[in-house]
């Protein structure tokens, strides 16, 4: 329920468009169910985009959980129990102001189109005056019904936010684990919203995964934690190469935060089309934690004894959209430059996110060339995704296409390396070329990608 801030830059939908069409082109996305005409607002990871997405949340999760002590893991049903969202309140207010045009029957957000154009008096896509209605609520859960029957007793959601089912675990996790607050615990998963005006590629959809971790600390603590956490993540983002201009914080005034948050500040990236919410850093108090006791009847307290007190726990929440964060890493890294009087499309991905680490590149397809860069290929292969190009075009070409999908090395193997055993390592960004004993390739590569 983000709200877009200041202006666009030139030449945005260009750069959307390359964005997109470079996606599609390099096995990166595909529009759901394309086959079909599409469904609006889904799309599908392709081969490349997998990995890529992959590794954004392999990053997240490292270092949100693995390098840290105080936060935990968890993995929870997107199918939960109907009360779940009767407690959190989404049942009763997670909704949108929606307004219809009755003359081009399209349907628009309010709130983007006062943002847009001050008034509601003009339809923003028929340009008819007093031609939209008055806004109503409109509740942005999936419905579906649990077992055979569709009946009301048998409906169910698909979950909004992943956070409710750390909520739900909270007692679970911290007995097992035998966690002290403060301690978080962090998830990764799908999440569902029927958005009424979805867009802008991979930015809003209605199917989308969310990195979450929910810190529960004792009252009177909060605020000290949220200023830690919202430093944290947006050293998150710049330590995976995201420029700092285009990054920002946004404060959510009162009229914009949701329902269970007290205080809440969003990371907001300049994408082609303007400055958006990334990432939200919520307070949400002890509201989903206290209302979950009272809907359960269950005891959710937490008995601190070294200082011999119970309280509700205050929550801190961290979220982002990893199919956000995946869009702006790639609207980021794009670039075009020019190598010999070409233009040259690259994605400058910091080397932990690229979806192919290394491609393998034999200068010729004839033997024994073909079977000294196979034993390369299987010598790299621990290092991530690396890919064997020996697709026709000269090398300069094979170096193109590995750039434009953000590849950060390409090794070349040639009739030279039958002779001394060594082969030449091409570096993405630079273009610089050296040339290294096979034996001491794997090394190599992987102090490089490590000390990315
Ligand atoms: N648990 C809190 C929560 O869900 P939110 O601000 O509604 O807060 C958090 O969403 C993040 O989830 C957003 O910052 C965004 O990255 C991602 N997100 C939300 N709705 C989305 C959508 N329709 N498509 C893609 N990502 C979305």
């Amino acid at each position: 329920m983000d709200k877009p801030k200041k202006s666009a830059e030139t030449g945005a939908s260009d750069r959307m468009h390359e964005l997109i069409s470079l996606s599609k082109r390099r096995g990166f996305l595909f529009p759901s169910s394309e086959l079909y005409g599409g469904l609006n607002a889904c799309w599908d990871y392709g081969p490349l985009g997998v990995e890529f997405k992959n590794n954004v949340k392999q990053a997240w999760w490292n270092v949100m959980t693995r390098q840290r002590d105080d936060v935990v893991g968890l993995d929870a049903a997107i199918l939960m129990a109907r009360r779940v969202w009767q407690a959190s309140g989404h049942e009763a207010v997670f909704a949108d102001p929606l307004v219809d045009c009755t003359n081009c029957k399209h349907r628009f957000r309010a709130d983007h189109v006062i943002e847009e154009q001050g008034s509601l008096d003009v339809c923003p896509d028929c340009g008819m005056r007093g031609t939209l209605t008055a806004p109503r609520q409109f509740n942005l859960m999936f419905k579906t019904y649990m077992g055979p029957v569709e009946e009301d007793a048998a409906l169910i959601y698909l979950r909004p936010e992943t956070a409710q089912g750390i909520y739900v675990n909270f007692q679970n996790v911290q007995q097992s684990m035998r966690k002290r607050i403060p301690f978080g615990i962090a998830q990764i998963g799908k999440a569902f919203r029927n958005e009424i005006s979805p867009g802008n590629f991979i930015y809003r959809t209605r199917e989308f995964e969310q990195m979450e971790m929910q810190f529960f600390v004792e009252p009177g603590t909060e605020d000290h934690w949220f200023e830690y956490w919202r430093e944290q993540r947006m050293q998150w983002y710049l330590d995976l190469g995201m420029r700092r201009e285009h990054l920002d914080w946004h404060v959510h005034g009162d009229d914009e935060r949701a329902h269970y948050a007290r205080a809440a500040v969003d990371v907001y990236y300049e994408f082609p089309f303007g400055w958006h919410e990334m990432e939200g850093i919520h307070n949400r108090t002890d509201y989903d934690l206290r209302r979950h006791a009272e809907f359960s009847g269950k005891d959710l307290t937490y008995y601190d004894d070294q200082k011999k007190t119970r309280y509700i726990p205050y929550v801190v929440e961290t979220s982002a959209g990893a199919d956000r964060a995946a869009l702006a890493f790639l609207a980021d890294a794009y670039d075009e430059d020019e190598v010999e009087g070409e233009k040259r499309v690259v994605l400058r991905l910091h080397k932990r996110l690229a979806p192919v680490k290394v491609a393998i590149m034999p200068l010729s397809k004839k033997e024994p060339l073909v079977t000294l860069a196979h034993e390369v290929h299987g010598k790299v292969r621990p290092l991530g995704l690396a890919q064997y190009d020996d697709t026709g075009g000269n090398i300069g070409k094979r170096y193109r296409r590995q750039d434009e999908i953000g590849t950060p090395y390409c090794v070349t193997v040639d009739f030279q390396s039958l002779e001394d055993q060594q082969v030449t390592i091409r570096e993405r960004d630079s273009m610089q070329q050296r040339r290294v004993p096979i034996a001491e390739l794997y090394a190599t590569l992987a102090a490089d990608l490590a000390d990315a």
